[in-house]
């Protein structure tokens, strides 16, 4: 912040304020973009303005880029009415980061403003391009590592996702400057068009996915509603798995990926005849063999959705115990995908912790003490502790980084 700070208080602010009207048509551009995000996938969100932040430093310099990204962000700030403290030190950050990048440009590379030097100018503009993207996600990296664990592992995730998208957007800032020292303002404005064109397919397909995702969540919700005795299993399942999950240290996005699947695993479910599935009594053996085709039937339903897709074998693999005596495949020990493990873990608990019509509601203590006992043999002995730990607290809310991960991602 101080670093920020200096650097504002020592850079050459005279231009902007003789010729206001760039900066005025910069900062308008930039403010759109940053209302506008795209959703990139990994529970990442893309801005527009990094394109026009980009273009905004290439035309005028890192001042003129810094001062249009300051006022366009504390703009969003204050209409956001959120300021705190990561904010502050990521806006900071953004400032240091278009002077370093102005220096790239402009003192190694010997860049023209707005590229009117050529070829030799896009070259230069493309390795500023990624001095940004790199300072960019180093210092983010920083920030991230300092919260701890959880928000690091999140950010290698979200590492792809950027990659990918924030190049094609610097291109197009690159281009923008380049149309504004040739073309003018009209000409620049209407590069905002196709930028904008995009944001609305994202958009497009973000409510067509909701929507998706919506459909299959009141799915699961109606599966577990034929049982009254289960009517709340899924999502009991779905908050424990979510907290295991997070207590060994899983990143953010595979937290709330298991809680998602946690509440599908039993979809198979609509496949199972209510002549079984609400049988009062036990099941003889015929109908056990039905009702264990669940989790495939479950698996190749959840397969075919593709925001799931990845995730349909924790479905499949739910029933599966650590001693290979499971179904549907028999999988043994670390062969059994590890949200599946999880998931075995959340699915007895709340099967014993919940009234069924041949027999009352186990109590805490009884099941916390069966669940011991499957250790090694029904479910993974590494997560037992932490499963007994979360089972055992059930009621209190897990605050989040409360003390360090018992295992690790490798489990
Ligand atoms: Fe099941």
């Amino acid at each position: 912040m101080l670093a920020a700070l200096a650097l504002c208080a020592y850079a050459d602010w005279e231009p902007l304020f003789n010729n206001p009207l760039p900066f005025v048509f910069f900062l308008t551009l930039f403010t759109v973009g940053t209302f506008l995000h795209i959703d990139i996938g990994s529970s990442s969100v893309l801005t527009l303005n990094d394109a026009i932040g980009l273009a905004a430093l290439l035309a005028f310099g890192p001042a003129f880029g810094a001062a249009v990204f300051l006022v366009g962000m504390m703009i969003h700030i204050i209409y956001e009415r959120r300021v705190i403290f990561r904010r502050l030190v990521f806006l900071s950050i953004g400032i240091v980061e278009f002077f370093i990048v102005g220096l790239v440009y402009f003192e190694v590379l010997n860049g023209y403003k707005g590229l009117a030097g050529g070829p030799k100018d896009l070259l230069a503009a493309i390795v500023a391009g990624f001095v940004l993207w790199l300072f960019d996600r180093v210092s983010a990296f920083g920030i991230l590592a300092a919260m701890g664990v959880r928000a690091m592992t999140s950010f290698f995730n979200k590492l792809k996702p950027y990659a990918v998208s924030l190049p094609p957007l610097y291109i197009w800032g690159m281009i923008m400057s380049f149309v504004f020292h040739n073309g003018g303002y009209v000409f620049t404005a209407v590069l905002m068009v196709p930028l904008l064109v995009i944001y609305a397919f994202f958009r497009n397909q973000k409510v067509y996915q909701d929507t998706l995702r919506e459909t299959i969540f009141s799915l699961a919700k109606m599966i577990d509603a034929r049982d009254s005795y289960t009517a709340l299993h899924s999502e009991g399942v779905a908050e424990n798995s979510r907290k295991i999950a997070a207590k060994i240290g899983l990143s953010e996005e595979e937290v709330d990926g298991i809680y998602e699947i946690s509440l599908l695993h039993d979809i198979g479910k609509v496949g199972i005849h209510d002549a079984i599935l609400l049988k009062p009594g036990p099941l003889d053996d015929a109908e056990w063999e039905l009702m264990r085709e669940h989790p495939i039937i479950g698996a190749n339903l959840v397969k075919n959705l593709r925001f799931l897709a990845g995730s349909c074998d924790a479905i499949r693999h739910h029933h599966e115990r650590w001693d290979g005596k499971g179904y549907p495949d028999g999988l043994k020990g670390e062969e059994i995908p590890l949200w599946a493990r999880i998931i075995a873990l959340c699915d007895a608990w709340d099967a014993m912790r919940t009234d069924r019509p041949y027999r009352k509601a186990l109590p805490p203590e009884v099941a916390l003490g069966e669940i011991k006992k499957g250790s090694g043999t029904q479910f993974d002995p590494k997560l037992v502790p932490v499963a007994l730990f979360v089972f055992g607290s059930e009621g209190i809310e897990l605050k989040e980084n409360e003390e360090e991960p018992i295992i690790k991602k490798s489990v």
